[in-house]
């Protein structure tokens, strides 16, 4: 009601400005009505409300709250009711500082580990993915902010994140892409949708009516605010018409005047504008509606919950010999940087200031360890340096155990950049080998948003992987190691062997200008499962210092397709400890090919020594689903299914067959390319024309086409092959240097800077000099650097370019 009023009380020129942000973090505050602005800001991993109101990049300092673990820690605990907890907690740093809108979680799949943004995601798995975001958007909106669920979708990479454009068959794009967007649109309602970068299929995702219009808001019936990841707006118009009602952060009145244009000559009618002013003056009003003023919280409750939250996440991935857990009555050796300086977050624009940082050093004195540290390797330079090697030898050789800290130094993953290999630096490697010749009792603490490989792995006895663990990861840790705390965490994506394992191994990042997602849906271990791929750790799989037994599975009910499992599961070793059991549906014959298994239930419970629980697990039709394109919609096979309940998806430890008398609608196969029925081990090279078959038509062109090799949609790292594209490059650069002073001080800094210039599009240019930098000029630039001059010099001149 009050909207109605609202959005008939305004202009044309105001119901314009409201589609698009004021500043960095605010929509149009709109005096005239006293409409004030709501305010948006960074996460997930904790709140980044930046300091400086006028910040213009967004990369300032933010102001001090929680650090949390990142999202791909958080998911390892597998724990829904903790990633509930941990969001409500960042909604009430979010109330007291006055935001609306917590931007995040960013839900896409983990298509290979190389991904430099991984460590802000959650899973290789989709179910896993829906189910934790689920919990986490509901626990946010619980305390009356709102979660912007991104980066939909198919951003599985950052290598030309701005430009490039993936190219996925529909059926992977539902069933792997898509369906934790699915998932979390139903269930969790989230208050707004973040487009993302790049294009999908030939289009970007900010004007895709396909996935927008279509998908989203006609057959999910999101009916919140879909706003644009920042700077992604192409065509403004266009935009507006196909779903996407909030451009951020501003274009400076650029835009909104084309929207104006148009409405004038009707390339958008009003009732499109109407609809999107109205979802953002609901947006508004609702979380006006609850941000009071003056809210607090404890600082102190919410530092303990970041430590609960790595001591349920951290994973145990190796413990020969029972190494672990210590004992104070020992003599340690303390070796590696990353002990004194940790890494506890990653770095971009989901980079909290912590209130309180805790380390390692201090945490192990604390507790009443013996130890002595020895720096082992140096942070910012990669190169192995004998003399800190030598030193740490020497401590090594005086003590009983060695707890090495190693891991992904900043300047290996980050916003901005995709990983070039999944090593970890040399100087890290040659300090383990040196040290295993000197004490073969060594336990490495490992730190690193995403996986790594580990020739090395039969010279450490112990191994705790502590990931990005947030401001209280070394209380946790050192509780962890000394056995305070049982480990509990299982890994939410496999760890290969080695890269060239990888399913997208020879398909990514691709470029330049198309990826192509040729593995289908063959990601993770439903790749590595299925062509019996031996990995270095499963999807699923973590240690305890205790251990159970399953037994009793029992099928309890099968009803068309809604089938009730049980099962009972026994603490029998000595520890208190939580266990994470999951339930994986293996097709027994179909026409379709499938993957070997996939995951579609999981709990985690905790159990005494000796005691037993018995558990119930509900499976339905979307457990037995796949996406048919030729209904387009899902569908499930008639047919044996297999119910796999395990430790891990490589630990299946009770399986039972039931038949599943489903209708299924039309059955559709696709027996002319058999690579996607037997997927080859180690590694898979499907040609292009087995891909063009599954995609179900021609791929499009992923060549620079020579006559018109610049567009607007170039970016400045191409462009900068001209001369003229060099200048424009070279200023850029500067400018954007200019806006963080300490650039040059740090590596990671220098190198995001450096790396989201050169993959900036020319466009933006326009856009956020609020047209100062013109179309005109920049359309005359590109047509002088394509070597085209005579139209170079009439664009110039002509002025219907604007
Ligand atoms: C990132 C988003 C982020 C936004 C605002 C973009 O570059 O992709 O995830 O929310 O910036 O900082």
């Amino acid at each position: 009601m009050l909207v109605d009023k609202l959005l008939h009380s305004l202009t044309l020129e105001e119901k314009s400005s409201l589609c698009s942000g004021n500043d960095f973090w605010h929509t149009k505050p709109i005096k005239r009505i006293q409409l004030p602005s709501i305010m948006m800001a960074d996460g997930p991993n904790g709140l980044r409300k930046q300091s400086e109101p006028d910040d213009k990049t967004g990369l300032t300092l933010s102001l001090p709250a929680t650090c949390f673990p990142t999202t791909s820690t958080l998911s390892c605990s597998w724990n829904i009711d903790l990633l509930f907890e941990v969001a409500a907690s960042i909604g009430e740093e979010c109330l007291k500082e006055q935001v609306s809108v917590l931007l995040g979680p960013g839900i896409n799949i983990k298509r290979s580990p190389l991904c430099g943004r991984n460590f802000e995601y959650f899973s290789e798995d989709p179910f896993l993915t829906g189910t934790l975001a689920v919990a986490f958007i509901k626990g946010l909106q619980s305390k009356g902010v709102g979660a912007a669920v991104k980066h939909f979708a198919g951003n599985n990479q950052e290598t030309k994140r701005m430009t490039i454009d993936s190219i996925i068959d529909e059926r992977t794009l539902r069933e792997i892409y898509l369906y934790a967007f699915e998932m979390v649109v139903k269930e969790a309602k989230p208050w707004m949708v973040m487009s993302s970068y790049n294009k999908v299929n030939g289009c970007y995702t900010s004007e895709n009516k396909y996935l927008l219009k279509d998908i989203l808001i006609n057959e999910w019936g999101f009916n919140g605010v879909v706003v644009s990841d920042w700077g992604a707006t192409n065509d403004r118009v266009l935009a507006l018409n196909n779903g996407l009602d909030l451009e951020m952060p501003s274009s400076y009145g650029y835009n909104d005047k084309k929207i104006i244009r148009a409405i004038k000559n009707q390339g958008l009618s009003i009732e499109n504008l109407d609809n999107s002013v109205k979802k953002i003056l609901t947006l508004i009003t609702n979380s006006l509606s609850n941000l009071t003023y003056q809210y607090n919280y404890s600082q102190v409750k919410h530092h303990k919950l970041a430590y609960e939250s790595l001591c349920e996440s951290a994973v145990l991935l190796k413990n020969e010999d029972n190494i672990l857990p210590i004992s104070t009555s020992d003599k340690f050796a303390i070796i590696g940087e990353l002990a004194r300086t940790p890494r506890f977050q990653g770095s971009g624009s989901s980079s909290v200031s912590p209130f309180i940082l805790e380390n390692p050093l201090d945490e192990f004195s604390k507790n009443g360890v013996d130890f002595t540290f020895a720096s082992g390797y140096s942070l910012t330079d990669n190169d192995i340096n004998e003399s800190l090697i030598n030193k740490a030898c020497e401590v090594a050789k005086n003590c009983n155990t060695i707890i090495l800290y190693a891991g992904l130094t900043e300047e290996y993953e980050s916003e901005g950049f995709d990983r070039e290999s999944l090593s970890i630096p040399n100087n890290q490697i040659a300090l383990i080998e040196r040290l295993s010749k000197i004490n073969p009792n060594i336990i490495l603490v490992l730190s690193g948003g995403a996986p790594i490989e580990m020739p090395w792995i039969n010279s450490i006895k112990g191994l705790l992987n502590i990931f990005l663990g947030g401001e209280s990861s070394a209380s946790a840790t050192v509780d962890l190691l000394l056995g305070w705390k049982i480990p509990s965490g299982k890994l939410t994506e496999t760890y290969p062997l080695s890269l060239s394992h990888t399913p997208s191994f020879n398909n990514f990042p691709g470029g330049p200008k198309t990826v192509e997602y040729r593995e289908g849906i063959y990601v993770g271990y439903r790749y590595y499962d299925s062509s019996n791929t031996d990995v270095l750790f499963p999807f699923g799989f973590g240690l305890s210092y205790t251990s159970f037994e399953y037994k009793d599975m029992k099928i309890l009910t099968v009803d068309n397709d809604k089938v009730t499992v049980s099962l009972t599961i026994k603490n029998i070793g000595e520890y208190k400890g939580s266990e994470i059991i999951q339930v994986y549906i293996h097709q027994i014959a179909s026409n379709i090919f499938k993957a070997e298994k996939e995951l579609k239930a999981f709990t985690k419970i905790n159990l005494l020594p000796s005691e037993e629980k018995t558990i119930i697990f509900n499976l339905n039709k979307s457990s037995f689903s796949y996406y048919n394109v030729n209904i387009k919609n899902w569908d499930v096979e008639p047919g044996y299914y297999e119910i796999l309940i395990g430790s891990s998806s490589r630990d299946i430890r009770c399986k039972k067959n039931i038949l599943i008398k489903s209708t299924s609608i039309s059955s559709m196969v696709y027996n002319k390319i058999p690579i996607y029925y037997t997927p080859t081990s180690y590694g898979l090279n499907i040609s292009k024309k087995e891909f063009e078959m599954l995609y179900g038509k021609d791929l499009p062109n992923n060549i620079i086409n020579p006559k018109e090799k610049y567009t607007l949609n170039s970016t400045l790292g191409e462009i900068k092959e001209t001369i003229i594209g060099k200048k424009v490059y070279d200023i850029a650069l500067e400018i954007a240097y200019s806006m963080f002073p300490n650039a040059h001080e740090s590596q990671i800094l220098f190198k995001m800077i450096t790396s989201v210039t050169e993959d900036f599009p020319i466009r933006n240019l326009v856009s956020l000099s609020n047209g100062k930098f013109s179309l005109r000029l920049a359309t005359a630039l590109i047509k002088l650097m394509n070597e085209d001059y005579l139209k170079s010099i009439a664009t110039m001149i002509q002025n219907n370019i604007r």
